[in-house]
């Protein structure tokens, strides 16, 4: 039986662990929330943009902030664009579904696992591409705070 933890001669992982899943490659191929053209033409509440040490990949978030029926301070739409990977855009497609229609505080929630859950699992090797949004998103709400902090 083969084991899928195994590196191959030529130094890369073995087995499975290449295996995107059916979903990733749709969310990659028709991002959802994807920002297209010029952001500054996007009217938002916050934005936030990040680097992801590991690979050098950037991601800009922009988020729409409202009241949902009772509740405040809703996302109510997010786009974002990305110089990242296959696995950085679709889970950050992932990502900006979930996060439409949850409160700030459940939004910073959505865990990597939610994420790779949503989109039947994730190459192993690839994780850290899912936390490239997540601090995108986390650093436009922190933004949004900031611009309505009570003075
Ligand atoms: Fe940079 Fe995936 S390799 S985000």
């Amino acid at each position: 039986m083969a084991n899928n933890k195994k590196t191959a001669a030529n130094g890369f992982l073995a087995g499975t662990d290449w295996v995107y899943t059916d979903l990733v490659k749709e969310h990659f191929l028709n991002p959802r929330n994807f920002l297209m053209g010029d952001e500054t033409k996007y009217p938002h509440d916050a934005e936030g943009i990040v680097g992801n040490p590991i690979c050098g990949d950037q991601m800009l978030m922009m988020i729409r902030v409202g009241k949902d029926g009772e509740k405040q301070e809703v996302i109510t739409d997010v786009k974002w664009k990305t110089y990242g990977c296959a696995s950085a855009i679709a889970s950050t497609s992932a990502l900006s579904e979930l996060a439409k229609g949850r409160t700030l505080d459940e939004a910073l929630n959505i865990s990597a696992e939610e994420i790779e859950e949503y989109l039947g699992g994730l190459p192993k090797h690839k994780f850290h591409c899912s936390v490239l949004g997540h601090e995108a998103l986390a650093s436009a709400i922190s933004d949004y705070r900031k611009k309505h902090a009570t003075k």
